[in-house]
């Protein structure tokens, strides 16, 4: 077990010290690509179907500066939403890829599925386009603004930073069945892992990405199955620290209620999650999962014991991963910039 752990640590320090730039060099989509002045690549390379770094720099030079402005005046107002757009982007990016599909409105659209009912943060990114349609009229895309709104919201909670590449497109369809595809608070580690799989992101992204549950809060009636007739037993799950199952019950007499995933450190962007998960106070079941599995338990357990920017600077690097998941980019013509986020432009 020692060894194990002793490999992990080596392992992670390899990925730790790997920066983001050098991810994006390699990845498609990465970014990087965009070419200046001395170095136009555009000569020579298929440059509109990958994402850039310098999308943005001479078509809307301050959307940057709109996203993250706006995010601060709102997140000023109700701090919620900060955690709130990190998971919207995360279960857009899990569904049919960073396309805005969780955005759209209709009848039988992701965002009218049961699973998405908590979901939150939608508003703000409206707010985020009608400002962007002012200054850059049909040239920023909803799946970019979210991007950079979740990177911008996890800053401003002390979170790590992460240089963005853009130049998404915007998907034209959104079906509620596709939104099984995120997973839901109670899978095993093998269904985790097959799903974080199928985006091309790998077992270290699942533990990092999972680490995102160091801030916000889950609804009551989603952990409702952990503190009460636990497998028809009429106790509360085994792996929950007794202590923190009294105090969760006494939180979640209603459904409607939310408790806090980090139960230590709710409002900090650190390792606690990781530490919480060793001291059996996960909340959510898939939480206290990656540390009942020999496969992921030796991560969990590098990243409660070393200090707590080895867990932000991977997490950078596996969000980098994660927003490039499915994009589609100009070459595939498949997508749109849409004119409102709800809505496809067909459908006005
Ligand atoms: C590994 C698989 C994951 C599962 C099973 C999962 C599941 C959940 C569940 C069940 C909740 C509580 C929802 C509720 O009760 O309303 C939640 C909240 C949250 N999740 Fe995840 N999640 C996963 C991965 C991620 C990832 C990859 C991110 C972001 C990178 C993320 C970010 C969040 C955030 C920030 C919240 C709090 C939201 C808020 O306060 O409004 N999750 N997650």
């Amino acid at each position: 077990m020692k060894l194990a752990v002793v490999s992990v640590v080596v392992l992670l320090v390899i990925f730790v010290s790997w920066p983001v730039s050098a991810y994006q060099k390699d990845s498609p989509g990465g970014g990087g690509y965009g070419g200046d002045e001395e170095h136009d690549t555009n000569l020579w390379f298929p440059l509109d179907n990958l994402l850039s770094l310098s999308y943005y720099d001479k078509i809307c030079p301050d959307f940057e500066k709109i996203v993250d402005t706006k995010v601060r005046e709102w997140t000023k107002t109700d701090p919620s939403l900060g955690p709130a757009l990190l998971r919207l982007l995360f279960h857009d990016c899990g569904v049919t890829g960073c396309d805005a599909s969780v955005l759209l409105d209709h009848e039988g659209s992701e965002r009218r599925s049961p699973a998405s009912k908590t979901l939150r943060g939608f508003e703000l990114i409206d707010d985020i386009k009608a400002e962007l349609e002012k200054s850059c009229r049909g040239l920023v895309s909803c799946a970019d603004i979210l991007v950079a709104a979740s990177r911008d919201a996890t800053y401003q909670l002390k979170g790590p930073y992460w240089p963005n590449a853009y130049g998404r497109r915007d998907s034209k369809t959104s079906y509620a069945r596709d939104v099984e595809k995120v997973p839901s608070g109670r899978r095993d580690v093998t269904a985790l892992l097959e799903t974080f799989q199928s985006y091309g992101l790998n077992i270290l992204d699942l533990v990092v990405l999972s680490g995102a549950h160091t801030i916000g809060k889950a609804n009551c009636g989603t952990i409702q199955s952990r503190l009460y007739n636990f497998n028809g037993t009429s106790e509360s799950d085994p792996s929950i620290n007794p202590e923190l199952a009294d105090y969760l019950r006494r939180k979640c007499r209603w459904a409607s209620e939310t408790v806090d995933l980090d139960v230590k450190t709710p409002v900090t962007f650190d390792n606690q999650y990781y530490i919480n998960l060793k001291n059996h106070e996960g909340v959510l079941t898939t939480d206290q999962e990656l540390l009942k599995d020999p496969r992921t338990a030796p991560l969990v357990d590098a990243f409660a014991t070393q200090p707590s920017h080895m867990f932000r600077q991977q997490f950078a690097v596996s969000m980098a991963k994660l927003v490039n998941v499915g994009v589609i980019t100009g070459e595939d013509r498949i997508g749109e910039i849409r004119k409102v986020c709800s809505k496809s432009n067909s459908k006005h």
